[in-house]
């Protein structure tokens, strides 16, 4: 990476109680500990890293200061100033801990950059990652579709193309689904998103304006929260039950309430797991067709299945005349950062979905769009995910075994068929941030459970996301997890100090 990309990639958090200074700080320490910024290299000017973090002069000047007096880094005079090595002494290694337990408050706008902030950092053990590592999924087949696609069309690979995608890609997407998902889909009724976010999106800014309802299960995916915040829109929330939302509250809410839009995610649920019962995925159609309510049907992991048999997705139940927004991604059984996905809107609604697209962001990059294709026409996908369900189903089995070993008697989690979520409910008394906390301090980082609630949480759960695939290291993640709820039950809260 680009040494300025670097500095660029050190994220502060502005409305932290920690000093601008010492974030400035402990980000320039954590990338020379990590290496990314080498002995040797030269630090930029003061001036211009502070015009980069968009701070002060003296924010930078006096973290370079104190990097100067660990022995990190040295001014040369005119040559500037230099990596001179690593942090020497004990106990001025980056802490995980940046922010204290008073000003954890779960903000409601940016949940996203916050789990990046813990999980980023160096040592930390990442609990949060809800994709798959690199290292299980088949990435050399795609750099070499990569080259292949610039080689074989380059007139996509640099240019603009009409906002709804590919039409290679799309026919591509339809058979994937007909043979992973047995949902029949015309190529021409295909949306290529950037991925599952913006499909969300996509359909929200289509369906909904400011004022109107929007129905979502209760917890759900803190990214659709947050979008749907964004709009101004009401959110209801509907009870999770083992096999999904609580059907008959969904009835009486809809009654209730004139929502224009269900949004639901029927299969490994995002934060909880759970898979939505045949019965009540019929339920939620018939709810959505007697009130001519839409359904945001989000189904971006449904491959990633370890045990049990594949449900038929509301959008295969559908008739062509419901109003079943559908869509897909490939970051989760995939690599997210490809930001790929595509949306399937009801007959007839295409063309609202594809305005949204064009001034969003004209269109998703032709050249991924032809790599993918070429990668899922070359077969090498289905092995991919063959081994990616492998290795996340043996780890799942280990860290549910050291869950029930070392949680206390009262946590309880339900172990999911697929997806890489596991919901987590700490005793009763014990209280998430805290937990978070007591995590960090044993250098994990989880997700506190407020992130994916509507109205009032639930304050004692926790996502745990097993995406990081090292067996060894989430094992040892799960029994530091276990001795800090065991620490924390029957202590007051709020005892975690404000670690700079
Ligand atoms: C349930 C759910 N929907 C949508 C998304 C967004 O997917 P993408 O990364 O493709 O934007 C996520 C990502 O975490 C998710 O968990």
């Amino acid at each position: 990476m680009n040494i300025d990309n670097i500095f660029g990639s050190i994220g502060l958090d502005k409305a932290s109680e920690v000093p601008l200074y010492a974030q400035v700080r402990d980000g320039l320490l954590a990338e020379i500990a990590s290496g990314r910024i080498a002995v040797g290299a030269r630090l930029p000017p003061v001036r211009k890293l502070a015009n980069t973090f968009d701070v002060n002069l003296m924010t930078v000047a006096r973290a370079y200061k104190e990097l100067t007096e660990k022995g990190v880094i040295a001014g040369r005079g005119a040559l500037g100033t230099f990596v001179i090595g690593h942090v020497k002494e004990p106990g001025v290694a980056p802490q995980p801990a940046t922010i204290s337990r008073e000003t954890y408050s779960v903000r409601e706008d940016d949940t996203f950059a916050r789990m990046l902030q813990f999980s980023g950092r160096q040592g930390v053990i990442p609990f949060t990652r809800a994709y798959p590592d690199a290292s299980t999924v088949d990435v050399a087949s795609f750099e070499a579709n990569l080259k292949e696609a610039i080689d074989k069309h380059p007139e996509h690979a640099y240019s603009y193309i009409a906002p709804d995608g590919l039409y290679g890609l799309k026919a591509a997407f339809s058979k994937l689904m007909k043979q992973e998902r047995n949902l029949a889909l015309d190529p021409h009724s295909i949306l290529v998103s950037s991925g599952g976010q913006q499909a969300i999106s996509l359909v929200a800014q289509s369906v909904l304006k400011s004022g109107d309802t929007v129905i979502v299960e209760r917890p759900t995916y803190f990214g659709a929260l947050d979008l749907f915040r964004t709009l101004g829109v009401k959110i209801l929330g509907v009870r999770m039950e083992s096999d999904g939302m609580d059907v008959e509250e969904l009835e009486r809410l809809v009654s209730a309430s004139n929502p224009k839009l269900i949004f639901v995610i029927p299969t490994f649920h995002n934060p909880t797991g759970i898979t939505t019962s045949l019965e009540k995925r019929q339920a939620i159609l018939e709810i959505s067709r007697r009130h001519g309510v839409a359904i945001l049907e989000d189904d971006c992991c449904s491959e990633l299945r370890f045990c049990g048999a594949s449900l038929p997705s509301i959008k295969a139940l559908s008739d062509p005349q419901d109003e079943v927004y559908y869509f897909s991604s490939m970051g989760k059984a995939y690599i997210p950062g490809l930001r790929l996905g595509m949306v399937v809107p009801p007959h007839g609604r295409l063309g609202e979905i594809v305005k949204q697209k064009s001034v969003a962001d004209l269109h998703t990059s032709p050249l991924l769009q032809n790599a993918f294709q070429l990668y899922l026409e070359s077969g090498a996908y289905e092995g991919s995910l063959a081994r990616t369900c492998k290795s996340y189903s043996k780890l799942l089995d280990k860290i549910s075994d050291e869950l029930n070993k070392v949680m206390p008697d009262s946590a309880s989690f339900m172990k999911p068929e697929g997806g890489l979520n596991l919901w987590l409910k700490l005793p009763r008394e014990v209280d998430s941030i805290d937990f978070f906390y007591a995590c960090l301090q044993r250098n994990v980082s989880v997700l506190v459970g407020q992130h994916f609630y509507p109205d009032n949480a639930e304050t004692n759960t926790v996502r745990l996301s097993f995406g990081h695939s090292d067996e060894h290291t989430m094992v040892k993640a799960v029994t530091a997890m276990g001795e800090a709820a065991k620490e924390l039950q029957g202590r007051p809260a709020s005892r975690f100090p404000v670690l700079v």
